[in-house]
């Protein structure tokens, strides 16, 4: 079921169980969030030796109370199971349900996310006290969206989470011979003769067979996943009906969250930011691709910041305060990719144990004339001028691809650069290049539908997935604008490299062949040599690192050749007609203005219309939300100076902000246009 909201929502992770000997806490608490527009917060995330003291005793009465001095206060529940850290009781009583770690040593009690998610009787507490919880406030009026357990993550390697990977790799591969030939075990003579010889990869042993590797992390997901259905499913047993969310983590490489996402009916993520170790706009392309990326995940549904930092955490190397104005930024840039909402880690700070320095609304001062506190009610005060963009959507122009298997099987490939591949660095250089034109942008996997999209790139993906070549074919070949870069459709599901040259199944898309790969030392660098007269109208030289591909002509024009090294001249941006659209090849890691120029000449070749009139000045973000006939324009400028914002072509009315007044650093406007009905 779907997750809606009239609201833009605001608030924060509060755990009253540590004060509930202190009822002029909570007053105060729930005095101050009003003050601060705050209406939600998220209950209960570790409250689980509160609500269980001792197994089968059930303390609930404290959160009834809590959960309804909120509701008559206009205050929102988002509701926890509390699975992510569990009462001593359990461990010491079953201590199957702790985790085993990768060296197969069972870890004591103790921190948070120690758990099996194989283990049944973790599996059957979990659900009890979720069935719990569903039956005592699953329709109470004040609570809006399940929050299941927090931060899934981690995997463990205990004698049940083994068995359940045997058997995910019977269901998968059916026999032993077939699952030998995907994972090419002869090689190191690693051949198996049964699925019970089978193990989880080790330190210890076996690390190098990447099939392996990759199927273990596949599992993992599929396992989480299958922890999730179980808790699910007690909180409807329970009796709700609620949607569900999951608080999912920045670019985490633990679990594939395409695949999670299929659970859940809102996704929430985490967003912490180190806002000041450049300049602020580099930070904001990073956390923005992200929130795309979060968004993307459900295609374009409601998602939501559900953790930020209200000052500093006090985790990160360096416990970094915001300056004045970055709260409201970050705050900002959650709604203006999308979101519903801009919550906090947390409301109160807690006294004691390992939280107790991370920043919080509310500081263990306790007041409200605090310089966090009213950057925190600034943030309220506009979320509520901002309300009718709740429920609007994001429509993106264009994609970049961005797929788990392929990463995993990337990361642990072995060559051709093992000092660094800068994936996650050359994504950002195309994001810029999108966003530098304030062009919306999506993060689609290879399950994803491409209809739709004006352009796609294809950034390293070094797998190509079943059917995947054919899905891309067809999106060229209906007038889609294609980029793909070097160390693209290198090797099949099971990470067995393509025979027959690369990239398998688009080299007469893109009319080239890559032939090799050359890995340049960190202080090498190569450039890319506009050709004269060249189809584009690149004009500018710009330089390359890291990788340089040689790819040989099977129909593409060469539109930039390398400027030096034994491969001077050959080609390293090509160009290839394919049925209505176009197929650019990038061999090599361009600079990043590289991707801003090329991309803003592949735009106008697709016919995306500008999004604003004229330049977009360096640092400022502009992204577009739509809803009922209305388009929103949100500019933010997380660059060093006010600027003027570009205005769009059409006649529209402000919002919030005067756009004949200069922008200033860390602030926001938003103009409305009418447009025809969305379709
Ligand atoms: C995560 C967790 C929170 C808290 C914060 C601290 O996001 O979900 O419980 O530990 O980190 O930044
Ligand atoms: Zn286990």
């Amino acid at each position: 079921m779907d997750f809606k909201t009239t609201k833009l929502l605001h608030g924060g992770d509060y755990n009253p169980e540590q004060w509930l000997g202190r009822p002029d806490i909570l007053k105060q608490d729930i005095a101050m969030l009003k003050e601060s527009g705050c209406n939600v917060v998220s209950l209960g995330i570790f409250s689980w030796s509160t609500l269980e003291p001792e197994e089968g005793v059930f303390c609930l009465d404290w959160l009834a109370d809590v959960i309804d001095q909120l509701y008559e206060n206009g205050i929102s529940v988002i509701l926890a199971t509390p699975s992510g850290a569990r009462p001593k009781w359990l461990g010491d009583k079953y201590p199957e349900v702790l985790r085993v770690n990768a060296d197969r040593h069972r870890n004591l009690f103790g921190g948070r996310h120690n758990h099996c998610y194989t283990s049944p009787v973790y599996r059957e507490k979990v659900a009890r006290i979720n069935r719990k919880l569903s039956e005592r406030f699953g329709h109470h009026p004040g609570v809006i969206l399940w929050h299941i357990s927090n931060e899934l993550g981690g995997d463990c390697h205990c004698p049940l989470c083994q068995d359940a990977f045997q058997q995910w790799l019977r269901d998968k591969y059916g026999t032993i011979e077939e699952l030998n030939r995907r994972w090419s075990t002869t090689f190191w003579s690693h051949t198996y003769q049964s699925f019970e010889q089978i193990e989880s990869p080790s330190p210890r042993g076996e690390m190098g067979l990447h099939a392996l590797n990759l199927d273990w992390k596949r599992f993992v997901t599929d396992r989480t996943a299958d922890f999730l259905r179980c808790e699910v499913q007690a909180v409807r047993e329970g009796g709700s009906e609620l949607p569900i969310t999951a608080n999912l983590m920045y670019y985490f490489q633990g679990l594939d969250y395409f695949r999670l996402a299929k659970e859940l009916d809102i996704v929430t993520w985490d967003s912490y930011p180190t806002w000041h170790k450049q300049e602020l706009i580099e930070t904001a392309y990073d956390t923005g691709m992200c929130h795309d990326l979060m968004r993307s995940l459900k295609g374009g549904k409601p998602f939501f910041q559900m953790e930020s930092c209200p000052s500093s955490t006090n985790w990160q190397s360096v416990s970094k305060l915001k300056k004045p104005g970055v709260l409201f930024a970050q705050s900002m840039q959650a709604i203006a990719h999308g979101g519903e909402g801009a919550l906090y880690f947390q409301i109160r700070q807690s006294r004691g144990a390992s939280e107790k320095f991370h920043g919080a609304v509310i500081d263990h001062y306790g007041g409200s004339d605090t310089r966090v506190f009213r950057e925190v009610c600034q943030v309220g005060e506009t979320l509520q001028r901002l309300s009718e963009l709740a429920g609007s959507t994001v429509k993106s122009p264009a994609a970049i691809l961005y797929d788990w298997d392929s990463q995993w099987a990337m990361n642990d490939s072995q060559g051709p650069r093992n000092d660094g591949l800068h994936y996650h660095e050359t994504l950002l250089k195309i994001y810029r290049g999108f966003r530098r034109q304030g062009v919306n942008v999506d993060l689609v996997d290879m399950g994803c539908a491409l209809e739709g999209y004006r352009v796609l790139v294809l950034p390293m993906v070094y797998m190509f997935k079943e059917g995947f070549a054919e899905k891309v074919r067809a999106f060229v070949e209906q007038g889609g604008q294609l980029v793909t870069t070097y160390w693209s459709g290198i090797a099949d599901d099971t990470d067995r490299c393509y025979l027959g040259g690369t990239p398998h199944g688009l080299m007469d898309v893109l009319g080239i062949r890559s032939t090799e790969v050359d890995g340049l030392y960190d202080w090498e660098e190569n450039e890319l040599v506009p050709v004269a007269e060249n189809e584009l109208g690149l004009s500018r030289t710009y330089r390359c690192k890291y990788l340089c591909d040689l790819p040989e002509l099977r129909g593409a024009k060469t539109l930039m050749t390398y400027g030096r090294d034994f491969y001077a001249g050959y080609p390293v941006l090509t160009e290839h007609g394919y049925g209505k659209g176009t197929a650019w090849y990038v061999a090599a890691d361009a600079e990043r203005e590289f991707y801003a120029d090329f991309l803003k000449l592949v735009l106008k070749r697709a016919g995306v219309p500008e999004t604003v009139c004229g330049e977009i000045p360096d640092g400022l973000e502009v992204t577009t939300r739509e809803k009922d006939g209305v388009r929103y324009y949100l500019y933010q400028n997380f660059g060093t100076r006010p600027v003027r914002v570009p205005l769009p072509a059409a006649l529209v009315e402000a919002l919030y902000g005067d756009p004949d007044a200069e922008l200033a650093v860390c602030q926001l406007m938003v103009l409305k246009e009418m447009i025809q009905a969305a379709e």
